[in-house]
């Protein structure tokens, strides 16, 4: 299948150098700069070797703590539209997945629910730790909370097992979107609800487009495979779920990542 994201750099002569700089970075940590189609494999190391090769144990560290301390400003930011996303989780949302579950950001908002078992799924082992403090901050107990390294490509669990998914700032890092998106599919029960809120590209043809398109090599180099040129609300109302109520917004103060989707779609 022909990739969907842009990398685009055809606004920018200088793009080009940047996106041999990119390259050349992704190599040393061993990113994957397109995307992968068809069949994964079975066996979980190779699933993991395809879609989030492993990097240095440093890097994951480093990004895990950078993750937990500097996401606090963006948090505020978008506080108000989380809290309004979340509180649509139904009471009968009792199994719960969430993808690139990272340190945990959004349990605060969902996780003190009665009964509910949640399943955190991140490539990165050194997320765990994060993950499980902010479980027991939200009052989730660990008995209830899951943490499985594993990626969105291939959902470490069985079809129509999850009432809700959740996916926050993942779908722009995932090695290939309509592969994660098909995974979440198949992983919600009917009806099951997925709720997203991701930051996308620009309009095309603006000036945050084409900045996003000359700084995206270096951006998936410094925030661990995160591109900036995504449409990935467009992927979402296309991947055959049977309703998706999608909303934009613009966050200026975030510049680059300012452009946002959120909402829920239905199984
Ligand atoms: C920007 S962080 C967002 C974390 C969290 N969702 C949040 O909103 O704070 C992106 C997360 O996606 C994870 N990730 C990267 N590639 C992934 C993949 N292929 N499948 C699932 N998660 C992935 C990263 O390890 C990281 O935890």
């Amino acid at each position: 299948m022909a990739p969907r994201s842009s990398h685009s750099l055809r606004c920018c002569p200088c793009g080009r150098r940047l996106g041999l700089l990119g390259t050349r970075a992704a190599a040393l940590l061993r990113l994957r700069p397109s995307k992968a189609s068809g069949a994964g494999p079975s066996d979980p190391e190779a699933i993991m070797e395809r879609f989030h090769p492993r990097r240095p144990d440093w890097y994951q560290e480093l990004y895990a703590k950078v993750l937990k301390k500097c996401m606090r400003s963006y948090e505020a930011k978008v506080a108000a539209y989380k809290a309004k996303l979340f509180s649509q989780l139904t009471g009968k949302s009792k199994k719960i997945l969430e993808l690139g579950v990272g340190t945990g950001a959004n349990f605060k908002y969902y996780a003190s629910a009665v009964d509910i078992n949640v399943i955190g799924v991140d490539p990165n082992k050194k997320m765990e730790k994060y993950a499980q403090a902010a479980a027991v901050a939200a009052g989730l107990p660990l008995t209830n909370f899951s943490f499985m390294q594993g990626v969105g490509e291939s959902l470490p669990v069985g079809d129509d097992t999850m009432d809700a998914v959740i996916g926050t700032l993942v779908l722009c890092s995932v090695t290939d979107i309509d592969m994660a998106l098909k995974e979440i599919k198949r992983v919600l029960k009917p009806g099951g609800l997925f709720l997203f809120i991701e930051h996308v590209a620009a309009h095309d043809g603006s000036l945050l487009r084409c900045m996003q398109s000359i700084l995206d090599p270096l951006q998936q180099f410094v925030s661990d495979g995160c591109h900036l040129t995504r449409e990935t609300g467009k992927l979402i109302s296309e991947a055959g779920f049977s309703s998706v109520d999608l909303n934009m917004t613009v966050l200026s103060s975030l510049s680059l990542i300012g452009p946002h989707v959120y909402g829920i779609a239905c199984k």
